[in-house]
């Protein structure tokens, strides 16, 4: 029997300081599973230590990488030579981590199964198979799903028109074209996250982009790279949130991921009225870093649709909490890759937020929320979606009495110490564990 965990949040109190937010998850992901594939010693500072990324260190381990792990957050992989694995390779609820190595792994002279949580087993995978299959791999899936058997095969460059702008399709797609013989293209139809295009290009491939066009050829090695993870821009988004919809509040992140690709958010907040400065004030990881300083502010209303859909994929349930606190209406349109993410993200924050006594109109592609709405504490799941979760804990800070968030520990597959970064800037939020059911106590 397990305890059930859960978050306990009361409104009212104002986040107030400065703080910074765990690594950057998908750069995180990338340094270890590009980092296997470079000649020599990969050194990363600042690595996420969540429950994907360690999946996605596991399998690299199973490949044979040796890992030096200098802390929680620093690690060292000697790259360059993969071995079989003795079984299938787990990424546990990894959507990154197994599409990726996909790519990666189709390349290789011997055979490898990628497998994960049941969650990870409902996500679709047909469009890295199709793809994949196209270059020539010998890549199969179970009615298109995970478990992912791959058999070593000859891989060439394709031209690929990507039907939807997805990073992981890109990226799975630019790690086979180093192993195929010719060029890669792929065009994509709108602007996904470029964290592998960076990584690749300062590890020395071949790679080149023009506008939504990448190509790529193939490599005889990669360079390692030595570098800093910065904070993840989708983590900064919670305590952002917060702080503009909970009265009093004015807090700064600093080191936080502005890259373009990322930032749909802070410029959607900003159209609607948000106090948010936003400075840059270096570079990390061939990143864009910087602080944001966020205040309670009044929203307003907005239609959000086309590419910066893209700019903001994992933003839409944090997004929806502050819709609902803004004035006026609120518009998604063209998000309906919400409904494939670890949960169908649409139907699930909807039917959460209606136990808060929140008015949702939900679309085939995205929802209308019309603000601002008064919510009361309830109990809520997390459905093992660290996004939910998180989100659901910060309409807790602006619903009257206490809202219980079921399931907090997913938080850490991409924010460990949520509840302590939130409580650090002043929230009333703490992660606790009811004893399992049938325990007695005294
Ligand atoms: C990611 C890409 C996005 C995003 C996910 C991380 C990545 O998924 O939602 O959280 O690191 O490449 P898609 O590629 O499916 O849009």
């Amino acid at each position: 029997m397990t305890a059930v965990d859960y978050f306990r949040v009361v409104p009212g109190a104002p986040l107030r300081g400065t703080t910074t937010v765990p690594g950057d998850k998908s750069i995180s992901h990338r340094g270890v599973l590009l980092g296997m594939l470079a000649q020599g010693e990969t050194h990363i500072r600042g690595w996420l230590p969540a429950g994907d990324t360690e999946s996605s260190l596991r399998t690299v381990q199973a490949l044979g990488v040796p890992v030096e792990r200098h802390s929680a957050t620093e690690l060292t992989l000697r790259g360059g030579e993969l071995t079989p694995p003795s079984g299938p390779l787990n990424l546990g609820n990894a959507g990154t981590g197994i599409r990726l190595m996909a790519g990666i792994m189709a390349g290789q002279p011997f055979p490898s199964v990628l497998d994960g949580s049941e969650q990870l087993r409902r996500r679709p995978m047909n469009r890295i198979i199709a793809p994949l299959t196209q270059m020539g791999a010998k890549i199969s899936g179970t009615n298109g799903r995970a478990p992912l058997t791959i058999e070593p095969a000859a891989l060439h460059g394709i031209r690929y028109e990507m039907p939807v702008a997805s990073a992981q399709v890109k990226s799975a797609i630019l790690l086979a074209g180093l192993f195929a013989q010719g060029e890669t293209v792929v065009v994509q139809p709108g602007p996904a996250r470029d964290h592998t295009e960076r990584m690749l290009r300062a590890m020395g491939a071949p790679l080149e982009v023009d506008g939504n066009t990448v190509t790529i050829g193939p490599t005889d090695g990669l360079k390692p790279v030595d570098f800093t993870v910065p904070g993840d821009a989708s983590s900064a988004a919670f305590p952002v949130v917060a702080a503009l919809v909970v009265p009093g509040s004015d807090i700064t992140l600093t080191n936080i991921n502005l890259n373009s690709t990322r930032t749909g958010l802070f410029d959607v907040l900003q159209a609607m009225g948000a106090q948010l400065e936003i400075v840059e004030t270096g570079l990390a990881a061939g990143e864009p870093v910087g602080t944001i300083r966020a205040r309670h502010s009044q929203l307003k209303g907005i239609e959000v649709g086309g590419e910066l859909v893209v700019r903001m994929i994992d933003e839409f349930p944090i997004f929806m909490v502050a819709a609902l606190a803004a004035e006026g209406v609120t518009v998604v349109r063209d998000a309906q890759e919400l409904r494939v993410k670890e949960t169908d993200r649409i139907a699930v924050m909807s039917a959460e937020l209606r136990k808060l006594g929140a008015q949702i109109t939900e679309t085939e592609d995205g929802f209308v929320i019309s603000g601002p709405q008064r919510l009361t504490g309830a109990e809520v799941e997390g459905h093992d979606d660290h996004r939910i979760a998180m989100s659901m804990a910060v309409a807790g800070l602006i619903a009257s009495g206490e809202t219980r968030v079921i399931d907090a520990k997913c938080a850490a597959d991409s924010f460990p110490g949520y509840a302590e970064t939130l409580r650090g800037l002043g929230a009333e939020i703490e992660q606790l564990a009811l004893p399992p059911v049938g325990t007695k106590s005294g």
